[in-house]
């Protein structure tokens, strides 16, 4: 009979597609998926370390699983991969706390995940492999998506912008581009195999560096690339540095007619004075002026944001100029976080740290703030026609169905499940903060 396989990810959408490709090896070595934790023969969890909570919940999650690893010896194997896993304080407490676990490996070598299950197997002997650096970028690998209908494609890995808060550059490594002519392939047969829509992935994907010397220099040329792509319908990308936002790319709101009106633009804070202490280059000027030229080509683009509330120093002044910056903003939505201590960051040594409940207080406004806006946004789109990708049933609705606009909008509406992966047409009837209801035309 074959083993079964359970992964559990935290994290980004970087974590979320590593997942999908360790699922592809798995399968490929004939694991076949579990339904529940609980009934897999390998348990994998894909960690993230953006934050602390993210750390707690996973070393909370794994204390779960002693009792049955240690009554189920090699019937369970226990893997370990992600982020986490790039740092020496948490292997040590791993091998420490937690010597009942069997694999344990990095970001930069999840393709090494089928060579050290077969040692495990053969040799019955913890398996640890954890580069601290990434090395070249392994093409070709297989990959176990999660929708047949849209897919996540990799153009960039690890980071060199070094915020200070952010530990990141530490767990990914340095930026690595992928040669145009791999991603372009991949996206091919992406389509040829049913995908409509592709997000492009990286953690600044406007530094992506391309052929120098070719058509595809850098990330505005890939994308033009890509709208050339013949029955691909939608692409997506994340994540943008405003930093190295471009017209260039701006432009291509204007001529690329795949390319979803949604813009994901972190700011992190409003505050000229803490954006320098965050390393971000960029003022609160230069970021306004972005977001009004992005308007200006694409007049129905949404715009998201990510934001840090409590970063060390941040007076009462530089917190409502972050409020101030996201009314003139006009944000469809943002991602608000509370500022989280990373060891091995610069920030971490900063003296000036914010106290926990001044922090709670602002983020609650915060919050207030940015829910409102994205009310009054979702409300315009009633009495619109718009055009939906399927994604599947809703979730926690019976008979309902969801998708989302190319403006990134969740939208909800009456319908089978023989439209999942479809392109459909829906007048909005209703909307709430984070969703919109309607019917199918
Ligand atoms: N590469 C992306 C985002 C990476 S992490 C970018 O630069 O935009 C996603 C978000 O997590 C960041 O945008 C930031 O808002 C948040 N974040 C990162 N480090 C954090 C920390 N130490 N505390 C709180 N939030 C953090
Ligand atoms: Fe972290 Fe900054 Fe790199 Fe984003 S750009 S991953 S926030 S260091
Ligand atoms: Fe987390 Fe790593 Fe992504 S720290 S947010 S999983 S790059």
């Amino acid at each position: 009979m074959s083993k079964t396989y359970f992964i559990q990810t935290f994290g980004c959408q970087m974590n979320e597609h590593d997942s999908e490709v360790m699922a592809g090896l798995l399968e490929e070595k004939g694991f076949l998926p579990a339904r529940t934790k609980n009934e897999a023969d390998l348990v994998l969890f894909n960690t993230c370390s953006i934050r602390d909570n993210a750390d707690k919940r996973f070393f909370g999650t794994l204390g779960q699983l002693k009792n049955k690893k240690l009554e189920k010896g090699d019937d369970l194997i226990v893997c370990c991969t992600g982020c986490m896993m790039q740092q020496q304080r948490v292997i040590d407490s791993i091998k420490s706390k937690y010597p009942w676990v069997d694999v344990v490996l990095g970001t930069h070598n999840i393709h090494e995940l089928p060579d050290l299950l077969d040692n495990l197997y053969r040799e019955r002997q913890k398996q640890l492999s954890v580069w601290q650096d990434g090395g070249e970028i392994i093409e070709g690998l297989p990959v176990r998506r999660l929708f047949e209908h849209k897919s996540y494609v990799n153009i960039t890995f690890g980071c060199n912008n070094f915020c200070t808060y952010c530990i990141v550059p530490y767990t990914r490594g340095r930026e690595r581009s992928r040669k145009p002519s791999d991603i372009v392939k991949e996206v091919e047969g992406l389509v040829a195999d049913g995908v409509k829509e592709i997000m492009l992935l990286g953690q600044n994907v406007n530094s992506y560096k391309g052929d120098p010397e070719g058509p595809v220099a850098d990330f505005p040329d890939l994308v033009k690339r890509l709208n050339e792509v013949e029955g691909l319908e939608r692409i997506r990308f994340m994540t943008s540095h405003p930093k190295d936002l471009s017209d260039k790319l701006i432009d291509c709101f204007r001529t690329c007619d795949k390319l979803c009106h949604n813009f994901h633009l972190p700011v992190q804070s409003g505050s000229d004075r803490i954006l320098k202490r965050m390393n971000r280059r960029y003022d609160s000027r230069k970021y306004l002026d972005l977001v009004r030229k992005l308007r200006e080509a694409c007049p129905d683009i949404s715009i998201s944001t990510d934001i840090i509330v409590g970063f060390p120093g941040e007076t009462e002044e530089d917190f409502e100029d972050t409020l101030k910056l996201c009314r003139e903003a006009d944000y469809d939505s943002a991602f608000t976080f509370l500022y989280s201590i990373r060891k091995g960051t610069p920030a971490a040594e900063y003296e000036d740290q914010v106290p926990e409940d001044v922090k709670h207080e602002r983020f609650n406004r915060l919050c207030d703030e940015i829910n409102e806006t994205s009310a009054y946004k979702n409300s315009l789109y009633v009495g619109r026609e718009v055009e939906v990708l399927c994604d599947g049933p809703a979730k926690r609705v019976r008979g309902k169905m969801s998708g989302r606009t190319g403006t990134f909008k969740l939208v909800k509406f009456k319908g089978g499940s023989e439209l999942t992966g479809k392109l459909v047409k829906v007048r909005i009837t209703s909307s709430n903060t984070f969703s919109l209801e309607g019917e199918l035309i």
